[in-house]
């Protein structure tokens, strides 16, 4: 019985801390971190353009480690974006293509399957380029880092330029 009296009271009271304190808890809330209030609609980030201008003209990006998909060195906001039927990147970058297009031709990677198996075409696991390769713009890093690369340990595009 003295333990039901004091469970009950033990709840009477959080609720009146809850009932009172709450208005005064709201108007301390921390600044949120994200700058507006979670219920706000967020702000997109200016949009910037990417580096780079028409195929053709431009140095290969140095990679930094090895096995790096290459990221984009032209300009890519003119092409159509890519679907199941169509893939303006193969125009240029595909096996029967990259020659007349002066293009480099898609990594040996891309005519195997996951096992390794060499396949007659371009595996279609790599038909959606851009979620490996992708263009560049001039920003400052989001989040500091030290990344410093592996150059050295493999193929590596325009070999020994640093970043
Ligand atoms: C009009 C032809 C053309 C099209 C279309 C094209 N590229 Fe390229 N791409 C090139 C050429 C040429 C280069 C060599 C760099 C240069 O001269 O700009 C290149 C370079 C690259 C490289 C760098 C390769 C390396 O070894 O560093 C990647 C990755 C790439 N392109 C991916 C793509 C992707 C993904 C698309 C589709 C969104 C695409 N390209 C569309 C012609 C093209
Ligand atoms: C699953 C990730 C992935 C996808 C999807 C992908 N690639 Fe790659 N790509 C890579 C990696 C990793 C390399 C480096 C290893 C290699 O050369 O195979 C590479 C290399 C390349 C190279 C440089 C080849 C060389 O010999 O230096 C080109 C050009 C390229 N890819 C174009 C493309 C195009 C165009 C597409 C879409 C049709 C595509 N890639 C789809 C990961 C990917």
């Amino acid at each position: 019985m003295k333990q039901t009296v004091k469970t009950t009271f033990a709840v009477l009271a959080a609720a009146a801390c809850w009932t009172f304190a709450a208005p005064t808890l709201a108007q301390q809330a921390p600044a949120p971190m994200r700058g507006a209030d979670v219920a706000a609609v967020d702000q997109a980030p200016d949009a910037k353009k990417y580096l780079g201008g028409k195929p053709g003209g431009q140095e290969k990006v140095a990679r930094t480690f090895r096995d790096q998909p290459p990221v984009i060195p032209h300009a890519v906001e003119n092409f159509d974006e890519i679907t199941l039927e169509e893939n303006q990147c193969l125009s240029c970058h595909g096996a029967d293509t990259y020659q007349k297009k002066k293009a480099p031709k898609i990594g040996d990677s891309h005519f195997r399957d996951r096992e390794g198996k060499l396949l007659p075409g371009a595996a279609a696991a790599r038909h959606n380029c851009t979620q490996c390769h992708v263009p560049q713009v001039d920003a400052p890093p989001l989040v500091d880092n030290e990344f410093k690369g592996d150059i050295v340990a493999g193929k590596t595009g325009k070999a020994g330029k640093k970043n």
